[in-house]
């Protein structure tokens, strides 16, 4: 039997004496979905940054595919050594490529082939054809948020990380988001974490349904 996508074993980690996830185990299977929900403050951005590899525990470890990247404060495999992609709500973009480069430099980073063939097939599934040669900076918001996901899947992750990607968009927007990511989910075998506030997108997704409260995580 293969082992797990990731594998996360009594994670421990504090900031200043404060306890934000309290040996956290769980396991994900190529593929799987899962949705954390969570008050504020509560811890799940820190997860998400320990599973990229952005950031160390105190204790515990990730396994990505049966290796060990996280053993406690080390980080044992780098974050473009992963294959994990996340999106967050600041979405990162480098401003002074255009939509292409960006994908492409992102994609050429991560030591995959056919760099402009692929990069510009994901952008033109996700609705960015006409928009090759433009800045971040020209894009709406929308086409901004399609940009970071076209960048996120032309690296072919493993495990796709989302930080509440559209929890500061109106209703419809956030609709509309919701719809982007439908369409990006069928572009990718990837294992997908979507962090929201949002119980309607978490039954959206699918999958397992978990909170993350006191910094213990547990099913819903
Ligand atoms: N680098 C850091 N240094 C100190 N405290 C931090 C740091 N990162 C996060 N925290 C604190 O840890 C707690 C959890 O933060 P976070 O993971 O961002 O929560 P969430 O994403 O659930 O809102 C918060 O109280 C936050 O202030
Ligand atoms: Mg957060």
């Amino acid at each position: 039997m293969n082992p797990p996508q990731l594998a996360l074993s009594a994670l421990t980690k504090s900031f200043r004496q404060r306890v934000v996830l309290d040996h956290v185990s769980l396991a994900v299977e190529a593929g799987q979905r899962f949705s954390i929900q969570g008050p504020s403050g509560t811890g799940k951005t820190t997860l998400l940054r320990i599973i990229a590899g952005l950031e160390a525990a105190d204790s515990g470890s990730v396994w990505l595919a049966g290796k060990v990247a996280t053993e406690g404060a080390k980080i044992k495999l780098q974050p473009w050594q992963r294959g994990v992609q996340m999106v967050f709500q600041d979405l990162g973009l480098w401003p002074t490529r255009n939509v292409l480069q960006n994908v492409m430099d992102a994609r050429q980073a991560a030591g995959l082939p056919h760099v402009k063939e692929v990069s510009t097939q994901v952008l033109v599934a996700l609705g960015l054809g006409d928009f090759l040669k433009r800045k971040p900076g020209k894009l709406s918001g929308g086409e901004a948020r399609r940009l970071a996901f076209a960048r996120a899947l032309a690296m072919e992750p493993k495990l796709l990380l989302l930080d509440e990607p559209f929890a500061s968009l109106d209703p419809d927007a956030r609709h509309a988001g919701f719809e982007l990511l439908e369409q990006v989910l069928d572009q990718t075998s990837a294992a997908v974490i979507l962090v929201t506030h949002d119980p309607e997108e978490a039954t959206r997704l699918g999958g397992s349904q978990l909170r993350l409260v006191d910094g213990v995580l547990a099913c819903i």
